[in-house]
């Protein structure tokens, strides 16, 4: 087992985020070198880990992926002959292993052969001395012998890697572990990484990258043509190959919104559901080779009927590129909510343009998450939510405050959140008012609900507050979370008519 381990694969054989470990490394816990932490540290900071405790690991990961509310992650194993590579790496570095312990027991015989020499050779009081030595060495030897003395830690870290493959990237640092039958592309995507891509298909040559260790192998035939001179320098499709080995590579990684180009997708409903609240799920599918690249709490611009058109947040994940998922609520007279209720078919053909807005996660930030969403502000907050989720952040509060019950439209994926999360917390407030209009009157009202937050936790004032809603609602949270002293770099706001 290697001596050093990375916070991802570390955080994952002892089955906690890796907020947590970060967190460690930062107050000085675990010791870590270059981002990476000690097998030494790691298992002074978890004693315990056992291959057992695998367990509520696993069910809080499965229950985060099915609260995603979207495609049911696949967690098949890795293709055949993804996996016998990764086997024929591991039976090498055995028979490594195999051929040193060889070496040390020859060692070994030939010290004992070499005592038993100097035991005839020596006076009596020496003599004594080497048989004690020969005593000590045969007791040592034996208790490392003993069954059992494996390090839990290093079954769990060999059986980690052959199941997944580790992928850090340069010059950003971030890290990922490619599982099942995944991508490098779409590996990264899984954990909230957001590379450059385009088509997701072999076509577009946006996601080509450098490899500068580590084995790659193609899983998919593409159309796009790399060079013979970029092929002998290592470069590859992310979209098209899978980790073998772990892997170091050279790729973009967006850091802002000015990183994610304007983009026009003729994209499928693919179902429409209404809720409660007057509000109607829109789920769009995107070509299988021309999926939207967006950051989590972003919005289009979608055309339906060929002319009626209307800015929405996104209420889905940009880990799933494909399946686009807008909020809508009702508003008679609008011709685009009339269209989308009334007159708008399975399959029916809808622009997508953008993406837009500003309103992203932090994600360099080590505070805690805040989430405040008034109303039909559940939907860009969702998706930084899930956003948040695929980044192991490590404490995450939503608030949902609603004008009336009915506007919480879908609490349970909320409570199902909180239910599986240990790091998510979760409470509604119903307010008894229209958060779309709140008169002056009502403002102290709201003020109220707001200081009620706040007193419920003393640390959301040292929190990243994130708050998402109608304009009246939300630009009057906004005034206040300012008031209390939080700067404004601090406070996000999506106003959503
Ligand atoms: S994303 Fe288009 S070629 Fe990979």
């Amino acid at each position: 087992m290697n001596e050093l381990l990375s916070v991802t694969r570390a955080a994952r054989l002892v089955g906690v985020t890796r907020a947590v470990l970060q967190k460690k490394i930062q107050s000085g816990e675990m010791t870590s070198f270059d981002g990476k932490v000690t097998v030494e540290s790691l298992l002074a900071c978890y004693p315990d880990a056992q291959l057992e405790d695998d367990a509520e690991f696993t069910r809080v990961a499965k229950i985060r992926e099915l609260a995603f509310g979207k495609r049911v992650f696949e967690r098949a194993l890795p293709d055949t002959e993804v996996l016998a590579a990764r086997l024929a790496e591991l039976s090498k570095i055995l028979a490594d292993n195999q051929g040193q312990v060889s070496q040390f027991n020859n060692l070994l015989n030939r010290l004992w052969d070499k005592l038993d020499e100097i035991e005839k050779q020596v006076n009596a009081d020496a003599r004594l001395t080497v048989e004690n030595l020969k005593l000590w060495i045969k007791d040592e030897v034996e208790s490392a012998m003993e069954p059992g003395f494996s390090n839990p830690l290093a079954i769990r870290d060999n059986m980690l890697r052959v199941m997944a493959a580790q992928v850090t990237v340069l010059p950003s640092k971030h890290d990922f572990l490619v599982e099942g039958k995944d991508s490098l592309l779409e590996a990264a995507m899984r954990s909230g990484i957001p590379l450059s891509y385009g088509c997701s298909g072999g076509n577009c040559g946006l996601c080509k990258a450098k490899i500068v260790s580590g084995r790659v192998k193609k899983t998919l035939n593409h159309d796009f043509v790399i060079s013979e001179k970029e092929k002998s320098q290592g470069y590859v499709l992310l979209c098209s190959n899978t980790a073998v080995s772990d892997v170091v590579l050279e790729a973009a990684v967006a850091g802002s919104v000015q990183d994610i180009p304007f983009q026009q997708i003729s994209a499928r409903v693919k179902k429409t559901d209404e809720f409660a609240g007057d509000m109607l799920l829109l789920h769009l599918q995107t070509p299988r080779t021309q999926r939207l690249r967006f950051l989590a709490g972003q919005s289009v611009t979608l055309r339906v009927g060929g002319a009626f058109a209307a800015e929405l947040p996104i209420a889905s994940c940009p880990c799933d590129d494909r399946n686009l998922l807008f909020h809508l609520r009702r508003q008679p007279g609008n011709l685009f909510s009339d269209y989308v209720f009334d007159r708008l078919e399975g399959n029916e053909s809808v622009e997508v343009e953008g993406p837009q807005g500003e309103f992203i996660l932090h994600e360099k930030s080590p505070r805690a998450l805040y989430f405040i969403a008034f109303d039909g502000g559940f939907a860009p907050i969702k998706s930084l939510i899930e956003h948040a989720l695929s980044l192991n952040a490590e404490s995450i509060h939503l608030h949902w405050m609603g004008s009336n019950r009915e506007a919480i439209y879908l609490p349970n994926v909320a409570r199902a959140w909180a239910d599986a999360l240990d790091n998510f917390h979760y409470a509604e407030h119903i307010a008894g008012f229209d958060l779309r209009v709140v008169s002056a009157k009502r403002e102290e009202n709201l003020v109220s609900m707001l200081r009620e937050i706040v007193g419920s936790d003393a640390e959301l004032i040292h929190g990243d507050v994130y708050l998402a809603g109608p304009e009246s609602a939300v630009l009057l949270a906004e005034q206040f979370f300012l008031a209390l002293g939080l700067p404004k770099t601090r406070v996000a706001v999506a106003v959503i008519n």
